[in-house]
């Protein structure tokens, strides 16, 4: 991905702490970061973030997101709701490669208490470099929405 497009980050309480720490990962490799909260580790309902996120990558106001709860399940639900997003729940970097080949992935999903800080820095890294392959592919996804 251009490092020159921001990527919106999303997360609740019980992955404020990774959240953070994979912000500084990303602006140390020359990211730009779009900050959708949560700010603080008091509980907060993890809806509210993934709908910002996800609502802002459906509008095309950004290309890519990040969403980050405790499993990330209840972020991969509501991100999907959204037209156009592919919300990619992904906690090995197989999985983070092929939801970009394959399925052109738009949001990254990670679960805080799932996966380790270096492991989600990995998977983040690998879905960040790897392009889409388009052809069969494309034809596949374009007919997710209709
Ligand atoms: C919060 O306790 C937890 O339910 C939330 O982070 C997430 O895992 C929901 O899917």
């Amino acid at each position: 991905m251009e490092k020159g497009k921001p990527i919106i980050i999303g997360c609740d309480h019980a992955a404020y702490g990774l959240k953070e720490k994979i912000k500084i990962f990303l602006i140390h490799r020359g990211y730009q970061i779009e900050d959708a909260g949560t700010k603080a580790q008091t509980s907060v309902n993890y809806v509210d973030f993934g709908k910002k996120v996800a609502d802002a990558v459906s509008k095309g106001q950004y290309s890519r997101g990040i969403l980050l709860c405790g499993t990330g399940l209840g972020m991969s639900m509501v991100a999907n709701r959204f037209a156009g997003v592919r919300a990619a729940l992904c906690s090995d970097i197989f999985s983070a490669k092929m939801s970009r080949l394959h399925n052109d992935s738009n949001i990254l999903v990670l679960g805080g208490r799932v996966i380790g800080d270096v492991l989600a820095f990995e998977i983040i890294q690998t879905w960040l470099d790897t392009v889409f392959e388009g052809g069969r592919h494309l034809e596949r996804i374009q007919t997710i929405d209709n």
